[in-house]
């Protein structure tokens, strides 16, 4: 068994593919510290040292879908609303950029006061400020993806959530799984740098249906890569379920690595909340990429997405501090470009 599992480790190593069975048979390992050092050096030799540091504008809750895991959605009336008027966020990203860092990340629920104009501006001046900007708004129509393009974006992270159709159907009511696959071949097709991943651990979800998800990722070509643990929220129709094993969250993002070895992949806030040492451990199998929260105070605990998230709101500077004290600790250096995906691997 261990032979074999040498063997998986090796193949993918060298040929960065594998089949959905053998995959499903990696996640379900107990401790498999030859997977995690296998993705540690395909994460050097493809993307090096770098660690890049994205700031994170949360800068509406207001979400009109009701997703049955997300503290966001529409139905949960158990959460105090907040929208950062468009100064504000200027003035995040300012701040963020006064701190070094290279991309701005604008993140919201799916709140319709927002017009695409309205983000079209903001994302101009932004761009201003000379970083990239990557926008994660949700579903839109591609005229809407094409227009945020002409203004500057040049990333977008759009989670699958699961590739599994049946389950993406069930846990997202009025939603349909086509067009959550449409709007990512639009963003590719749009020159976006395109970002996708998925919740582990959601009820009901398997090893396999994990595998494909990878085998996904991989073949539409994913720039990005977030991946972390389903958290329990209350006010959701998944309050009382488990939470995502970490363990498996680890393994998802080593063998992500493994995949597609010059993909950018973030350690996400999720894993930080639910691993000790979660950041990094989560650099230590293949991730790349902090996104430090650079919103306002007030309104990091409102963005509830799952409990334990803005628990401990730190300053910007103690933040930032601890973050670049862990990655030289680690070995690894601050990026200092803007981090985009660099193709090395051909396709
Ligand atoms: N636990 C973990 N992650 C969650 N997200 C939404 N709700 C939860 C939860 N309860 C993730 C989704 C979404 C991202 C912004 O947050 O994957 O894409």
């Amino acid at each position: 068994d261990i032979l074999k599992l040498d063997m998986l480790v090796n193949t993918l190593e060298n040929e960065h593919e594998l089949d959905k069975n053998s995959l499903a048979e990696l996640l379900e390992c107990k401790d498999v510290p030859i997977l995690y050092t296998a993705a540690d050096r395909v994460r050097k030799k493809f993307v090096g040292d770098d660690v890049y540091l994205r700031g994170l504008i949360e800068f509406s809750n207001f979400c009109c879908r009701t997703c049955f895991y997300c503290g966001l959605r529409a139905a949960n009336s158990g959460i105090k609303r907040y929208r950062m008027e468009p100064g504000e966020v200027i003035e995040c990203a300012a701040n963020a950029v006064k701190y070094g860092l290279k991309t701005i990340v604008l993140q919201s629920g799916e709140d319709k006061f927002f017009t695409v104009n309205d983000l079209c501006k903001i994302v101009d001046k932004i761009k201003d400020m000379g970083t990239a900007v990557t926008l994660s708004v949700g579903e839109l129509s591609r005229n809407d993806y094409t227009a945020l393009k002409h203004a500057g974006a040049d990333r977008y992270l759009l989670r699958i959530e699961t590739s599994n159709e049946k389950l993406y159907e069930s846990l997202h009511p009025r939603m349909s799984y086509k067009n959550r696959v449409r709007c990512l071949y639009d963003l590719k097709e749009l020159g976006y740098e395109t970002g996708t991943g998925c919740l582990i651990g959601l009820p009901g979800q398997t090893p396999e249906m994990l595998a494909e998800d990878l085998l996904f990722f991989k073949k539409i070509d994913a720039d990005m890569i977030g991946m972390g643990p389903f958290i329990p929220c209350k006010g959701t129709p998944l309050e009382y379920e488990a939470e995502g094993n970490v363990e498996t969250v680890l393994k998802m993002m080593a063998l992500a690595r493994l995949l597609m070895p010059d993909i950018n992949m973030p350690v996400t806030t999720a894993l930080g909340v639910k691993a000790d040492d979660g950041y990094r451990k989560g650099l230590g199998c293949g991730a790349n990429v902090i996104m430090p929260n650079m919103g306002i105070d007030d309104y990091k605990k409102l963005y509830a997405i799952y409990p334990g998230k803005g628990d401990k709101v730190e300053t910007l500077e103690n933040q930032i501090n601890v973050i670049k004290c862990l990655i030289s600790k680690e070995g690894r250096v601050v990026g200092k470009h803007f981090g985009g995906r660099i193709r090395t691997v051909k396709i």
